[in-house]
């Protein structure tokens, strides 16, 4: 009785039960048999916190990419000053559970510390280069890919206003890769968009922009696809347009999928979700993807309800990790 409540009150203190494993051969298993990493976002606090999260984490997936931790405003707050713990907690549980990370993201519009938006051209583009060398140097052992420049491109195809684009000009997007891999020349190195999926504006201007970076010889290893996705589901021309970018002699990636629904969900709705996951994973495979992410991987901690009001349930796992159909469709899709 006594061991029973020690370990109890033990359970307790560490933040959550043990995972109830999930049933079938796990994720990570089944993308290694076909030659793909399969990975989530991760949160440093939930992984500290919650074991039953961490251990989910551990068992299923061979990839993590922190969800906010490396960005810009939580990394270097103010200039020169860098906080590398909470990601560096995230970079160390993924070395004891044998994964690579996905470093995201060096040079983004988003989640920018007031300060990078002040500096003028000179002085961005030397805080551009110094962050750039910092992030990746202090993770030059452990992060193995980097998305260096995310979501440089309007739905409208044109160059998205940053501070970036109009202090420094269309050419801090090569500036932002050459530095990336002159501080990690074994790095591989990702241009990262949202709602490129279909061919259509955005992604003929992201397809011109990377085929110039190629020509020019800037050092571009690969385009990920984050697709945030909901019931209208995939565009029919995913798989071609991730053709033509594979044609440049890039690699593709999926990022960060999810499948938002509208609150509560019906069971038929999950059922179209699952069919959508089912989808991405196969479009993945097509191209010879290099990796597939989830934004997360159970509703409990998801950006969608988080920031959507009235949408969610976008994951794999409920919010009591339980699996849903979508986790059953994603097993199945990659042949389990
Ligand atoms: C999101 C995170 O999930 C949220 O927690 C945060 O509040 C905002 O950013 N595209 C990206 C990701 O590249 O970094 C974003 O992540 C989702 C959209």
């Amino acid at each position: 009785m006594f061991v029973l409540v020690v370990a109890a009150a033990g359970y307790i203190a560490r933040g959550g039960a043990d995972a109830k494993p999930l049933p079938g051969t796990p994720l990570r298993d089944l993308g290694a048999q076909r030659g793909i990493e399969v990975g989530t976002a991760v949160r440093s606090d939930v992984l500290k916190r919650n074991r039953a999260y961490r251990e989910l984490v551990a068992a299923q997936f061979s990839s993590v990419t922190p969800e906010n931790e490396m960005k810009w405003a939580a990394i270097e707050p103010s200039r020169g000053d860098f906080d590398f713990d909470p990601a560096d907690e995230i970079v160390e549980q993924a070395r004891d559970a044998g994964q690579k990370v996905r470093g995201h993201t060096l040079v983004w519009h988003a989640q920018l510390p007031g300060w990078v938006k002040d500096l003028g051209p000179q002085e961005l583009r030397a805080a551009m280069h110094e962050h750039i060398r910092r992030v990746i140097g202090h993770y030059d052992e452990d992060v193995g890919i980097w998305d260096v420049v995310n979501e440089p491109i309007t739905d409208r195809g044109g160059l998205r206003e940053s501070v970036f684009e109009r202090r420094l000009g269309p050419g801090f997007i090569a500036d932002a890769f050459r530095t990336a891999h002159a501080a990690d020349p074994d790095a591989k190195l990702y241009l990262n968009e949202i709602g490129a999926e279909g061919i259509n504006a955005k992604s003929n201007r992201l397809y011109e922009i990377v085929r110039d970076l190629k020509a020019e010889g800037v050092p571009i290893d690969g385009v990920g696809f984050q697709v945030h996705a909901n019931l209208k589901g995939l565009p029919p021309d995913f798989v071609e347009n991730m053709r033509r970018f594979r044609g440049l002699g890039l690699d593709v990636a999926i990022t960060e999928a999810d499948v938002a629904l509208k609150l509560p969900p019906s069971d038929a709705d999950l059922q179209a979700q699952a069919r959508i996951y089912a989808e991405i994973v196969r479009s993945c495979l097509a191209v010879e993807c290099r990796s597939l992410t989830f934004w997360g991987f159970t509703d409990g901690r998801s950006w969608i309800s988080e920031t959507q009001a009235g949408r969610g349930a976008a994951t794999l796992l409920d919010e009591h990790l339980r699996p849903k159909p979508a986790f059953f469709a994603v097993q199945r899709a990659l042949g389990g």
